[in-house]
């Protein structure tokens, strides 16, 4: 694989019309090239099987897998899974193997489906409130993002504030769809009774959206708000990391933006993205005024502060950088070239990676009006290690530049907030400092 693939897309833009910010529910179009619905059903099979079948195969996942045979060893005799055991073995039954297309066909439908429209209106979208940013508001537009890197983004990606051995998201559903193996946690009594008392069979599965791992996704629609309303002059933009093509994806919509550069270390999250103008083909968004350049290279973001022909092209040449760097550990992607795995210890990631990264970011940046969106947030890993990444980030950043504005982004339900070990992000804008 050639890693210092440069592909540049051009795509001529018909017309001068510029969208209006109202009015802006737009069709979306499907891909060939995400999670389509026929594909995620194909994973877990179309195999039925009888109810005594089931429960000679159903196994929850402790340490040692427990058999339906077993729960008597294991559980004791006033607990309801004894004594109620049948009732809640046919609830197991008819979730895992009656309802299967239905439940599954729901989860898709709910969860991973392009959405239909999705509503790019500025002015009834207020996301702004005092110094916090709703990150909420039109949150279906992530459903785009994990529909295009859905294995990326559900099977690949670990976190690690989590249950160590915890499955991925995918993992836990093909364990419980394929193989009729319950993850332990939701064949605790309080999951059981949360399920069994909900007037919908789909609760398992939103337990499992809730709990099991799976990779943070921006909400493009904040990132497209925030390039209209804060940043309207912007024409090239530019991400050291591509944080799943959400800036991408946002600047597609935006017909001032007449380039994008972003830089990634994931094969496929490099190539699909190369591919997301397909997206807006037909729609009143592929109408752009000026040709729209997409440059994405796959290679560590750290290198290029010493590539003197990238810089040389690049250098002052971007009006918005986004960055939302990898949480040292906190997310692990499965890659080569990953930051975490080049350098090991925490001090050696904020100067190896982190460091030419910014000086990266700063020799990019247009001197006279550009500016660095910085998304970060601390957090602590499953050890109880916490790790400072806003103090210790910016303590490098302020080196390169001026911080300007520093929002709260107020709930962005992800891994993080599952597990309650982040003390939550900040969205922070950054001023070149000019030497
Ligand atoms: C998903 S993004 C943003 C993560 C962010 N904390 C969030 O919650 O959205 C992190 C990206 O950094 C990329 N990455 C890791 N090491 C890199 C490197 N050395 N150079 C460029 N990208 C890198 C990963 O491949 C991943 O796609």
């Amino acid at each position: 694989m050639n890693n210092s693939m440069n592909v540049p897309t051009k795509t001529k833009r018909k017309s001068k019309t510029i969208p209006s910010t109202k009015n802006t529910i737009q069709p979306n179009r499907k891909i060939d090239y995400g999670m389509s619905k026929e594909r995620f059903m194909k994973m877990f099979g179309s195999k039925s099987i009888s109810y005594d079948d089931f429960l000679d195969q159903f196994k929850v996942s402790y340490g040692k897998m427990l058999k339906y045979c077993d729960f008597e060893t294991k559980f004791p005799k006033d607990d309801f899974r004894i004594s109620d055991k049948h009732t809640v073995m046919l609830y197991f039954y008819k979730i895992l193997v009656e309802k299967k297309h239905e439940i599954l066909g729901d989860l898709y439908d709910n969860y991973l489906a392009i959405p239909d429209k999705l509503d790019w209106t500025i002015e009834d979208n207020p996301l702004l409130s005092g110094d916090s940013i709703n990150v909420r508001k039109n949150d279906s537009a992530r459903r785009v993002i994990r529909n295009i890197f859905c294995d990326e983004i559900l099977n690949d990606t670990r976190v690690t504030n989590s249950i160590a051995r915890s499955p991925t998201f995918i993992g836990t559903l093909k364990m419980a769809y394929n193989d009729y193996i319950l993850y332990d946690r939701f064949f605790a009594p309080s999951s059981i009774k949360t399920m069994m008392n909900s007037d919908s069979l789909n609760t398992f599965v939103y337990l499992v959206q809730s709990y099991q791992p799976k990779a943070s996704i921006l909400n493009p629609y904040m990132i497209y708000w925030l390039m209209r309303t804060q940043f309207p002059e912007a024409k090239r933009i530019f991400s050291p990391v591509m944080s799943w093509g959400s800036y991408l994806y946002a600047s597609i919509h935006i017909p001032s933006i007449v380039e994008y550069t972003g830089i990634d270390v994931i094969p496929s999250v490099c190539e699909k993205s190369r591919r997301m103008l397909e997206l807006v083909k037909g729609t009143k968004y592929e109408q752009h005024e000026s040709p729209m350049n997409i440059q994405i290279f796959c290679k560590p973001s750290e290198t290029f502060i010493k590539d003197r022909t990238f810089c040389k092209n690049h250098s002052g040449r971007y009006d918005l950088i986004f960055y939302c760097p990898p949480y040292y550990t906190f997310e692990l992607y499965d890659s080569p070239n990953q930051s975490v795995d080049t350098y090991k210890s925490y001090s050696e990631w904020l100067k190896g990676y982190f460091e030419p990264t910014i000086e990266l970011c700063r020799e990019v940046c247009n001197p006279t009006n550009g500016r660095m969106v910085f998304i970060i947030g601390n957090y602590k890993d499953i050890k109880g290690n916490s790790y400072n990444l806003i103090g210790d980030c910016c303590a490098i950043i302020e080196k390169y530049f001026v911080l300007e504005k520093n929002y709260k982004l107020e709930s962005r339900k992800a891994a993080m907030k599952t597990h309650e070990k982040t003390t939550g992000e900040h969205l922070m804008i950054f001023k070149k400092i000019i030497i």
